[in-house]
C-alpha cells in the first residue's frame, strides 16, 4: 500500500494548500519580512526522514547552517550532493510518477520575530518565489501545506500559525518527485530553496493584484485596468503624475479602461515607462507602465503596428557559484552585454526566471518570450508514451503552472509572447493551458515549438531549420513539407508568423552561418527572427585535482548518466567573457547598415521604430592598417525602415599599400548599457589599387643534393629546415587536423549537404578514421638549383592508401626568401579536411615566441562561415589572448587572409612573414598556439592541457567552417572544406 508520504512525493497534483488563484509580484509598500538569510539545515538521503523536525520545540542545534537562498548541492564542497547535468535524459528510472528512494531531502528551520504591528494585519502570507523540487512548510508545527513547480511563486496563508514574537518556519524539500518528470530542461538539476522567501503582511483593504494592460495606437495610450480588490479597499486612486492621470475608482463598478493623449509607445529600442501608483490608504502599489499592443496581423507579428524582429536569444538562470541563485546585479550586466551587442528579445528558457529580471527587460528594453516551467524531454526516449502532457492525471499541474507563469508576470510591457514549455511533446494538456492562456489574456499571442502541427498556437516556431527550409518557410515553398505536418496542417502553419525559438547552436567554436539566417528574414517579412541557443555556458566553477579552478560541465561530479559539455552551449562563457560568436552575432544583426556606391554611402536603419537620432556616425582611412584620416560622417537623421544616402569623405588612395575606409555608427549619447561611443554597427569599404602579385620563377636546373645549407635567414640540414632567423626550428609540416570543435564533433541528423559529412557519423570521426591526426611523412627527395632548396614529401597515415604530396621550394631571390608550398592530395579522399596548411614549432630557447602582431582580419577570430565580425586592420595580441578558453579546448585562434605577421617575444619582433595570395586571390590565415591540435583534442578541459615549452605556428591555406552540427545543421556547402590542391606563398624574414 503506498504510503501518505509516497503518495506525495508522486502525486501528479500541483499540492495542497498553497493560496490560488496566483497573482501579480506586485511592488508594494505593505509590510513585508525577508527570510532570506542563514536556516538550520539538515540533508537526508531519503525521504522519509521522520517529520518531528518541523515541531517548533525541536532541538537543531546539531543541525549545519544553510543560505536561503540556494543550491545544496553547491554549498559545503560536497558536503550535500553533487549537481547533476542532463539534457534529455532522467537521472532516475523513467517509472512516472514514481522517483526512486534515494531521494535527497533537505529539511530546513528558522526562527523569526513578526513584526510589531502584524497582528493588525489581514493575513499573514508566506511567499516563496522559488524551491526546487517539491516541498512542504510548516509554521509553529502547523503545516501550511506543498507545493511544486519549482521556477514558480507559491504562496500561503499562515495567519493561523503565526503570533506575536518568535516564530519556527519549516520546510522539507524533496529533489526529486513526480514534478520531476515536467521539469526537464537541458541543465543542471540543483535542488533547494533557490530563490527568496518572504512573509507579507496584508493590510486590511489592501490590493490583492493589479493588472494595468495597455496599449497603444496612432499616439494615443490605452489603459485597461483590473484590480482585485474587496469593497472595503475603495476608492482606489490611480495616479500617474507625468501623463497627469488622477483617476479615483470609487467603487469596483468603476474600474474602467482609460485613454491617454499624448504618450510615447514602449518599444525594445526605447523603452519608455511612466510610473503608476494604485492606492488607497491601505497600501501603495508602484507599478512602470509601458504602451504597447501586440498582434498578429496576417502572417506577421506587430507591436505598435510594425513588424518584429527578434534578435533574441535563450537566457537560463546560471551562475558559476550560485546555480539558479538570482544576483540582480550579476543579471543586470549581463542584460546590459546583451544590449551592447544588439540583442533585442530574450527568450526565458524554459521557465519564468526571477520576477525581478522582468524589470530589468522592460527598463533596458528587451522583447520577451516568457516561457512557462514544463519540459518533458525525456519521454522521448520511450516514444512519448506516458507523456504528462496528454495524461488528464497530469492536466490540473499543467493548468496550475500556466495560471502561475502568467499571473506572476502579467504587467510587464517586455513580455510580447507566453509561451506554454518546451520539449514536452504535444497533448490535451498543452492545449488546455493554450485555451487557458487565450481567455485570460487576448493581448498577447501563445508559443508552443512542440506543437508542429499548430492546432493550438499562434505564432508557428521551430528550432535548428537548416537555412534551406528556413527559407522555404519564407517563400511559402509549399513543396516542402513542413516537419511533422501533414499538407492541411503544413497549410495553416503556413499562414502564421514564423519564428525560430531556437537556432544557431552556440556551443564551442561556432556556430556559423548567422548571416544567411538574417539575410533570409531581411528577405521574407513572414520570418521573425528568433533565439540563439544559447546566452551563456552553464559551467560550474569547481578546483582540479592539482587545485587549479575550472569551469565543470556533465560527468565531473561523478554522475551515473549524464550530457557531457552539452551545457556549455552559450555566446558567453561561464566566467561572462563574451566568444566570437556574440561578436559575430553583433555584427550580423546590427540595426544600421552601410552599402557603398561610388563616393556615397547608403544608411539604413532596421530597427522597429527608432530612428538614428541616438547615433553618431564617423569614419576612417588606414593605409595597410595605419590610420591616416578620420573624422564624423555628416548624416541626417534616418526613419526605422529608411535609408538616407550620405556622401564620403574624400579617400586618400595609397599607391602601395590597402586602402581601407571604415565607417561606424556610435552611440552619440551615454545609455544605461552602454557609454557614448560604443559602436554599434560597422562597415568597410575596400578603396584599394590593384596590386599584382610577384610571378614565380620557375627554376629548370634542379639537382639532388643533401648537406647543409643557408638560404638568407634559412638554415637547413640535409634539406630539413632547422633555424630560421638564428631561432631553432622544426617544420613546416603538412597538418589536416584540428582539434575537433563541438560542432565537428556533432552528429545531428539534420545533415542537408549530402556529401560534405554523412548523416550520423561526426565530421571528427571520419577524420580521426582516416588518420588525420597522425599523419606520417616520407621525404622523397631533396634538391638544389642555385640559392634555391625543393622538397618533396609524401604524407599519409598508417593503414591509408590516401596520401598528400607536399613540395617545399625555398628560394631566395634578391636577398628576399620565399617558401611555396604546393599541397596535392591523391584521389579518394571522401570527407571535408579541418584545414590545409603547414606548422612551424618554435621552441622556446631563451626568448619564447608570446606574441605576434599582424595585417589581415582581426582582432577576433574567424572561420570561413564566421567572417562578419572581423575586418581589415593592424593588430596586436598575445599569444595567451589569441585563443578563446572554450569550457571543452578544441580549435580555436585562427586569423584569416593574413598579409603580414610579425612574431614577437616580450614585445620584439623576432621573425616577420608575409603571405601572398594564391593565384585565384585566396589569402592563407594563421593560428598562433602554444599547443598543437592532437594535444589539444586529447584534453577534456583547459587544466588538462599539457605544459608547453613550444610556440607552433600554423599558416592555413584554408579551414572548413563552423557549422551548428553540436545540435542542427553541418557547414553549408559554401563554406566546406574538401580535398584539394592549395599553394601557400610565404616570403619570411628577419626583424628590420
Ligand atoms: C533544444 C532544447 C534546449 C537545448 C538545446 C540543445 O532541443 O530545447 O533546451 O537542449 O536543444 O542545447
Amino acid at each position: 500500500m503506498p504510503s501518505e508520504l509516497s503518495d506525495l512525493v508522486s502525486d501528479t497534483t500541483p499540492g495542497r494548500g498553497a493560496l490560488r488563484p496566483a497573482r501579480s509580484w506586485l511592488h508594494s509598500d505593505a509590510p513585508s519580512l525577508s527570510l532570506n538569510g542563514s536556516w538550520r539545515f539538515r540533508l537526508s538521503p531519503t525521504a522519509s526522514a521522520a517529520e518531528d523536525f518541523a515541531a517548533e520545540d525541536f532541538d537543531d542545534r546539531g543541525w549545519d547552517d544553510m543560505a536561503v537562498p540556494s543550491h545544496w548541492v553547491l554549498e559545503g564542497d560536497g558536503a550535500y550532493g553533487r549537481p547533476i547535468y542532463t539534457n534529455v535524459q532522467f537521472p532516475f528510472p523513467i517509472d512516472p510518477p514514481y522517483v526512486p528512494g534515494e531521494n535527497p531531502t533537505g529539511d530546513y528551520r528558522r526562527r523569526f520575530e513578526l513584526p510589531a504591528g502584524w497582528t493588525d494585519a489581514e493575513r499573514v502570507v508566506l511567499r516563496f518565489d522559488g524551491v526546487e523540487s517539491l516541498f512542504r512548510v510548516w509554521v509553529n508545527g502547523v503545516e501550511a501545506g506543498s507545493a511544486s513547480g519549482s521556477r514558480l511563486a507559491h504562496e500561503f496563508d499562515v495567519t493561523p500559525m503565526v503570533r506575536p514574537g518568535g516564530n519556527v518556519v519549516a520546510v522539507r524539500a524533496h529533489q526529486w518527485s513526480a514534478a520531476s518528470y515536467v521539469e526537464d530542461q537541458d541543465q543542471w538539476w540543483l535542488p533547494g530553496i533557490f530563490r527568496d522567501v518572504t512573509l507579507l503582511a496584508r493590510p486590511v483593504a489592501g490590493i490583492e493584484d493589479l493588472w494595468l494592460r495597455t496599449g497603444f495606437d496612432s499616439g494615443r495610450g490605452h489603459i485597461d485596468p483590473e484590480v482585485v480588490a474587496d469593497a472595503a479597499a475603495f476608492p482606489l486612486t490611480l495616479r500617474i503624475p507625468e501623463l497627469g492621470i488622477e483617476q479615483v475608482w470609487a467603487t469596483a463598478a468603476d474600474v474602467a479602461p482609460l485613454d491617454v493623449a499624448e504618450v510615447a509607445p514602449w518599444s525594445a529600442e526605447r523603452p519608455r515607462l511612466y510610473e503608476a501608483t494604485v492606492s488607497n490608504a491601505a497600501e501603495t502599489i508602484t507599478q512602470r507602465v509601458g504602451f504597447r499592443t501586440v498582434e498578429i496581423r496576417g502572417d506577421q507579428f506587430l507591436v505598435n503596428g510594425r513588424r518584429v524582429v527578434f534578435h533574441g536569444v535563450n537566457r537560463h538562470e546560471t551562475h558559476p557559484e550560485r546555480g539558479r541563485v538570482f544576483d540582480e546585479e550579476h543579471a543586470r550586466e549581463d542584460l546590459a552585454l546583451m544590449k551592447r551587442f544588439n540583442v533585442n528579445a530574450i527568450r526565458t528558457s524554459h521557465y519564468p526566471p526571477h520576477p525581478r529580471l522582468l524589470d530589468l527587460a522592460d527598463e533596458l528594453g528587451f522583447w520577451v518570450v516568457l516561457e512557462c516551467d514544463l519540459e518533458t524531454h525525456g519521454f522521448h526516449k520511450v516514444d512519448w508514451a506516458g507523456n504528462p502532457s496528454d495524461d488528464p492525471a497530469w492536466r490540473e499541474a499543467y493548468l496550475d503552472r500556466v495560471r502561475r507563469t502568467v499571473e506572476r508576470d502579467k504587467n510587464h510591457p517586455s513580455i510580447v509572447i507566453w509561451s506554454l514549455g518546451n520539449e514536452a511533446g504535444t497533448g490535451s494538456n498543452l492545449a488546455a493551458m493554450s485555451s487557458w492562456v487565450h481567455a485570460r489574456d487576448a493581448g498577447r499571442p501563445v508559443h508552443y515549438e512542440g506543437d508542429h502541427a499548430g492546432e493550438y498556437t499562434d505564432v508557428y516556431s521551430r528550432m535548428y531549420a537548416s537555412v534551406p527550409e528556413t527559407e522555404a518557410i519564407g517563400t511559402d515553398d509549399s513543396r516542402v513539407p513542413l516537419l511533422n505536418c501533414t499538407p492541411a496542417q503544413g497549410a495553416r502553419q503556413r499562414t502564421k508568423p514564423f519564428l525560430l525559438c531556437e537556432y544557431a547552436h552556440a556551443m564551442g567554436n561556432g556556430p556559423g552561418a548567422f548571416d544567411q539566417y538574417e539575410a533570409l528574414v531581411r528577405e521574407h517579412p513572414r520570418l521573425h527572427g528568433g533565439f540563439v541557443w544559447e546566452w551563456r555556458d552553464h559551467g560550474i566553477l569547481a578546483k582540479a585535482p592539482d587545485g587549479t579552478l575550472y569551469y565543470a560541465y556533465g560527468g565531473d561530479f561523478g554522475e551515473v548518466v549524464h550530457d557531457g559539455n552539452f551545457v556549455m552551449d552559450g555566446m558567453v562563457l561561464s566566467d561572462d567573457t563574451p566568444t566570437p560568436s556574440l561578436h559575430e552575432f553583433k555584427a550580423v544583426v546590427q540595426p544600421v547598415t552601410f552599402s557603398f556606391e561610388g563616393d556615397k554611402v547608403a544608411v539604413t536603419n532596421l530597427r522597429h521604430s527608432a530612428d538614428t537620432s541616438d547615433l553618431r556616425f564617423r569614419w576612417r582611412v588606414e593605409h595597410d592598417g595605419t590610420l591616416v584620416e578620420s573624422g564624423e560622417l555628416e548624416t541626417p537623421v534616418v526613419a526605422a525602415g529608411a535609408s538616407e544616402w550620405v556622401p564620403l569623405p574624400p579617400v586618400a588612395v595609397a599607391p602601395d599599400a590597402e586602402t581601407w575606409l571604415t565607417v561606424e555608427a556610435v552611440l552619440a549619447a551615454g545609455t544605461a548599457w552602454a557609454p557614448e561611443g560604443h559602436v554599434v554597427a560597422t562597415a568597410q569599404l575596400d578603396r584599394s589599387v590593384h596590386r599584382p602579385v610577384p610571378a614565380v620563377r620557375i627554376r629548370p636546373d634542379w639537382q639532388a643534393d643533401t648537406g647543409r645549407l643557408t638560404l638568407g635567414v634559412a638554415e637547413f640540414a640535409d634539406g630539413s629546415l632547422v633555424r630560421l632567423a638564428g631561432r631553432a626550428v622544426s617544420g613546416p609540416r603538412l597538418e589536416l587536423f584540428r582539434a575537433p570543435t563541438d560542432n565537428d564533433e556533432g552528429a545531428s541528423d539534420e545533415v542537408d549537404d549530402g556529401d560534405a559529412a554523412v548523416p550520423g557519423v561526426s565530421n571528427a570521426d571520419l577524420w580521426r578514421r582516416d588518420g588525420l591526426h597522425r599523419l606520417t611523412s616520407r621525404r622523397v627527395g631533396v634538391e638544389r638549383a642555385g640559392d634555391a632548396l625543393r622538397t618533396l614529401d609524401k604524407v599519409s597515415a598508417a593503414d591509408s592508401a590516401l596520401f598528400v604530396m607536399v613540395e617545399s621550394v625555398w628560394t631566395l631571390d634578391g636577398g628576399e626568401l620565399e617558401l611555396r608550398v604546393e599541397i596535392e592530395p591523391s584521389s579518394g579522399w571522401r570527407t571535408v579536411w579541418p584545414r590545409v596548411g603547414i606548422r612551424l614549432s618554435l621552441p622556446d630557447g631563451t626568448a619564447p615566441v608570446d606574441g605576434a602582431e599582424w595585417f589581415g582580419l582581426g582582432p577576433l577570430e574567424s572561420y570561413p562561415d564566421s567572417l562578419r565580425a572581423v575586418y581589415t586592420g593592424r593588430f596586436s595580441s598575445s599569444v595567451r589572448d589569441l585563443a578563446v578558453d572554450y569550457a571543452r579546448p578544441q580549435e580555436t585562434g585562427h586569423r584569416s587572409e593574413l598579409r603580414e605577421l610579425s612574431l614577437t617575444s616580450g614585445g620584439t619582433e623576432v621573425l616577420r612573414v608575409v603571405a601572398l595570395p594564391d593565384t585565384r586571390g585566396r589569402r592563407p590565415g594563421f593560428v598562433l598556439s602554444r599547443h598543437t591540435p592532437q594535444e589539444i583534442a586529447g584534453a577534456g578541459h583547459p587544466y588538462e592541457l599539457p605544459a608547453s615549452g613550444t610556440t607552433h605556428l600554423h599558416i592555413d591555406a584554408a579551414q572548413h567552417g563552423l557549422g551548428s552540427r553540436a545540435c542542427g545543421p553541418d557547414v553549408r556547402p559554401d563554406f566546406a572544406l574538401r580535398p584539394e590542391s592549395r599553394t601557400l606563398r610565404l616570403r619570411i624574414s628577419a626583424p628590420r
